[in-house]
């Protein structure tokens, strides 16, 4: 049905989950009612990572500008995600999905913060398919926290600022050991990263989509990994080299092919 190469697919999908409040404002309902739509959109993108054999899918769910956002709503938000990663638990148990928290634990309710914990715990062992939540998460805020780490080791002796190469750098980032991302999807419409990943997608494909992400199926999944695989990456080479070269889906100063995050990353 769809012309996909199974060999070609990403690695990494990353997707900003956007338009769950214009949603739910089209049906004349509370923009805590398009979240909530939202989560089931969330399942069968994942379910279908995980059927088709992509390792890595991250997905934003809450960014550190959205505390901005109205009080009630940010409390609808992280009560709805913890019932989400509470009732998922068991099924990501059972089809040993891997989870794990990208983001800043300060600042997230304490509830919601065991409920990470224990699903990051209890899938720990697991790697059919890497799932990242992104939450409490910028990407600035991200790429200053990894400086402050690094400043740290090099004043412990443990770095030494000649050394420091891009995969070093990726090693003191939330994401330690994924490799990048290879495909960011928007939905709803906006074409804006909005402090997602900025380190990381230096050389993914952005691919964005007027569907509200609670409207956001399979198909059009699908249609955005096909859209993904027509797209030539060139890596600043020419056209013609690529053509003529072995493929080669990485990136320069990419990281490494596996989950392996250590204590680097966690704080
Ligand atoms: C995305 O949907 C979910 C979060 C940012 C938490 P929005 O809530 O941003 O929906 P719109 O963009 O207002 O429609
Ligand atoms: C981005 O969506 C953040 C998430 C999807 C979690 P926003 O709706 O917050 O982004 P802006 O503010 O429109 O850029
Ligand atoms: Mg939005």
């Amino acid at each position: 049905m769809y012309d996909l190469d199974m060999k070609r697919l990403p690695r990494h999908v990353a997707i900003i989950m956007d338009g769950n409040g214009r949603w739910a404002r089209q049906k004349l309902r509370t923009r805590i009612f398009g979240h909530e739509k939202g989560v089931g959109a969330v399942r069968k993108i994942v379910s279908r990572c995980r059927e088709i054999g992509i390792p890595y899918l991250t997905l934003y769910a809450f960014s550190k500008e959205n505390w901005n956002r109205p009080a009630r709503e940010v409390k609808a938000l992280w009560s709805l995600l913890e019932r989400f990663l509470k009732a998922e638990l068991p099924e990501m148990i059972e089809k040993q999905i891997r989870f794990l928290h990208l983001g800043d634990v300060e600042g997230i309710p304490a509830s919601v913060l065991q409920i990470l914990r224990q699903a990051e715990e209890q899938t720990a062992g697991f790697g059919r398919l890497v799932l990242s939540l992104a939450l409490n998460y910028g990407g600035r805020q991200e790429i200053l926290r990894a400086v402050q780490l690094l400043a740290e080791d090099v004043r412990n002796g443990r770095a030494i600022p000649s050394d420091l190469s891009g995969d070093v750098f990726s090693r003191y980032l939330y994401t330690e050991g994924y490799p990048d991302p290879d495909l960011v999807i928007r939905t709803g419409g906006e074409i804006r990263v909005s402090n997602f990943l900025l380190w990381q997608i230096a050389y993914a494909e952005l691919y964005f989509t007027e569907i509200l992400w609670p409207d956001f199926a399979e198909s059009d999944f699908m249609e955005a990994l096909v859209e993904f695989q027509n797209r030539e990456r060139r890596f600043g080479r020419t056209g013609e080299q690529v053509k003529s070269a072995v493929p080669d889906r990485s990136a320069p100063g990419a990281g490494a092919s596996r989950a392996t995050r250590g204590s680097r990353a966690r704080s």
